[in-house]
């Protein structure tokens, strides 16, 4: 039997990654998302427009996509509920969200050089991909006052670089998933692929139902009658 639910959030399960870009002053930010697919060679990231990142990846059209693996929980949990933007916004600071100006020293992540663009790889990170913007889409343009609020964005992987522990044996240019293990989140918790949760979230602090107003507006209607007004009685809850 499925039952018809109104999730706050619908994070059902996508790999972390650690984002580093340029601040105006010259010095680099880290911020951990896990709004992110790949499709070619393009990486799509989703970022709220608010966060410092997007900020510096639109001023500057670099950043490098870092993956952790799953023991890495403790360099993101140092990253969460931190920005690089001064002034908060009352919705980063109801969920605890506090101003950090060098995220590698809460992160004890290092800074490695990159080859193509400016913003450092993290070098503890098994998978480090520079990225130069192609596209910045607005999402919610749909909903009034909403548009905007949060971007899309296509990025051209430009370089990979991953640590030879993860390489398939035999090949130049491939990657042995048998050996890669990402760190995913699912509802603000982490988990690996081998099905085991990755220790604490910070993230996971936060009360799923604090997010509820980023929810679609459609989401505000009561399920029992939205479902009623549109689904048949006899084919409810099937
Ligand atoms: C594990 C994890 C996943 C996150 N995923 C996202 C995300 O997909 N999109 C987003 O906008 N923020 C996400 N955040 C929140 C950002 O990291 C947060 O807004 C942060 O303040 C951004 O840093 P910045 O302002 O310095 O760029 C995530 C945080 C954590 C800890």
């Amino acid at each position: 039997m499925h039952s018809t639910i109104n999730p706050a959030i619908l994070y059902w399960g996508t790999p972390v990654a650690i984002v580093s870009s340029e601040n105006e002053d010259g010095t680099f930010n880290l911020a951990p998302t896990t709004s992110v697919f790949w499709l070619g060679h393009r990486c799509v990231l989703g970022l709220a427009a608010e966060s410092k990142t997007p900020q510096n990846m639109l001023r500057t059209g670099q950043c490098v996509v870092n993956l952790p693996d799953d023991t890495q929980t403790p360099a993101v949990n140092g990253l969460a509920k931190t920005t690089g933007t001064e002034t908060l916004s009352a919705g980063k600071l109801s969920r605890g969200y506090s101003y950090v100006h060098d995220k590698w020293a809460c992160s004890g992540l290092t800074p490695q050089a990159s080859q193509v663009i400016r913003p450092p790889r993290v070098r503890e990170c098994p998978v480090q991909m520079e990225c130069e913007l192609t596209t910045a889409h607005e999402m919610w343009k749909d909903l009034p006052g909403m548009a905007g609020v949060i971007l899309m964005f296509e990025l051209r992987v430009v370089r990979v670089h991953v640590l030879d522990d993860i390489r398939m044996e035999g090949y130049k240019n491939r990657v042995d998933p048998d050996k890669w293990r990402p760190l995913i989140m699912s509802f603000q918790e982490f988990y690996g692929l081998d099905g085991g949760k990755k220790g604490p979230s910070r993230l996971g602090e936060i009360g799923e139902e604090l997010y509820r107003k980023l929810a679609d507006v459609d989401d505000e209607q009561p399920v029992e009658k939205a479902v009623s007004d549109v689904v048949p009685e006899s084919s409810q809850n099937i």
